[in-house]
């Protein structure tokens, strides 16, 4: 099965062996070694691969600029290959590797595409190097300028410019891309499930219906590094007691206003076990199916923050993003009356369904419903089911006009 053997090569790529989770960041010998698999994967399949400003890869069968001759746009699948720190392995290589099964399967059942498909790997989709979720597609369709980009740092102050003339692309290449984006007929990114709901409903398939609101915050206290021994708690100012007071405000706030709001990440400086904190950098990520709520919470958030004296500035946010309504029914009905769920997860489809382009999800049961964490998972049954329902998705989207 290619699907399997594929899951196999993809297994041992960026796993820490202590953890058992994945660390594939944007730009690393690592996400090399994944660009070079797809490719590679695309090649021995005879597929052509582009790669836009970005440097988002897309390998296509057929024409991709067929329509301006006449032809139909195209129909792309895919996802993103890159993780969190300690990632599952389902995030992101279940969309792209089921795509490529999915062409093996249609190509073995002889089908004959009427509009260009393509399968995509979106760059950057975590955001766990530069801080920005869904980098690749969000600047592919102007959503973040390619300035901003270049200039984001990872933990070890390197620039996104820097990291890509290190991976051997050019910076200012870099920017917004409306010639591949236009080559997008309707985009279906198959996904694992990162939460419990088809375990209980007990369906192995679900259609995406939307994507909640959500952002990402940074907050910044200061205080002045002094001696934790011989400092007077009168005389300190720590860093730490605004981050700590921002902490449990998320919480409460995301209780009060009906979200969720997480801070997963936080830097000290200096860092030190005996000494009192001069600066924390900490990261808010705050969201809900409510927009406004998930406005409030940030909102209590920063009057806490204010409060010491600390900042919290916005990283990035993505309003709410309903997928395509007929597409959407579309894809539920040729799959049988499957659930329709949404997701308080982002991803690249929503950046996508953002800049215009008809779009939908497919979602694949997570027995853990967990996930961002070595416990994610899928069944191996699952993950066939998922790529059948793809091959049904493509094959009635890309199929002979009736
Ligand atoms: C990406 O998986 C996100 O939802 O942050
Ligand atoms: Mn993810
Ligand atoms: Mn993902």
């Amino acid at each position: 099965m290619t699907f399997d053997s594929m899951w196999r090569d993809l297994g041992a790529v960026g796993r820490d062996a202590r953890s058992g989770g994945y660390r594939r960041f944007a730009w690393t010998r690592e996400d090399h070694t994944l660009r070079e698999w797809f490719v590679g994967e695309a090649e021995s399949r005879g597929l052509d691969v582009t790669i836009d400003r970005v440097g988002n890869q897309w390998a296509w069968w057929g024409d991709p600029d067929g329509a301006s001759a006449g032809g139909r746009r195209g129909v792309v699948t895919g996802s993103h290959l890159d993780s969190v720190p300690d990632g599952g392995a389902f995030d992101g290589p279940l969309g792209v590797v089921s795509a490529f099964a999915a062409v093996d399967a249609l190509r073995d059942k002889g089908f004959e595409p009427d509009r260009p498909i393509g399968i995509v790997n979106f760059v950057d989709e975590e955001g766990a190097r530069f801080g920005v979720a869904c980098a690749g597609s969000r600047v592919l369709t102007g959503a973040m300028t390619a300035d901003r980009a270049r200039s984001l740092t990872d933990g070890d102050g390197v620039t996104m410019a820097q990291a890509l003339a290190a991976a051997g692309r050019d910076p200012e290449q870099l920017g917004p891309d409306g010639e591949t984006v236009r080559r997008i007929g309707a985009f279906v990114e198959l996904h694992v499930e990162q939460g419990r709901h088809l375990v209980d409903v007990g369906a192995p398939v679900a259609v995406g219906s939307d994507i909640w609101p959500h952002g990402r915050w940074r907050i910044r206290t200061l205080g002045e590094a002094n001696h934790a021994g011989t400092t007077r708690l009168e005389d300190r100012d720590d860093a730490m007691l605004g981050f700590a007071a921002a902490v449990i405000a998320a919480r409460r706030a995301a209780e009060t206003h009906g979200c969720v709001a997480t801070v997963g990440k936080v830097v000290v400086t200096p860092g030190g076990v005996n000494a009192i904190a001069s600066e924390v950098t900490a990261w808010l990520d705050a969201r809900g199916a409510d927009q406004a709520a998930v406005r409030r919470v940030v909102d209590d958030v920063t009057e806490v923050v204010d409060d010491f004296g600390g900042l919290v500035v916005e990283d990035s946010w993505t309003g709410p993003t309903p997928f395509d309504p007929a597409l959407v029914r579309r894809l539920a009905t040729r799959l049988g009356g499957i659930p329709v769920i949404g997701t308080g997860a982002g991803h690249d489809a929503g950046m996508l369904a953002n800049a215009g382009v008809p779009t939908a999800m497919l979602f694949v049961r997570n027995p853990t419903g967990i996930s961002h964490s070595p416990e994610e998972f899928a069944t191996s049954r699952d993950c066939h089911a998922g790529v059948d329902a793809l091959v049904t998705v493509l094959t009635d989207l890309a199929g002979a006009r009736a």
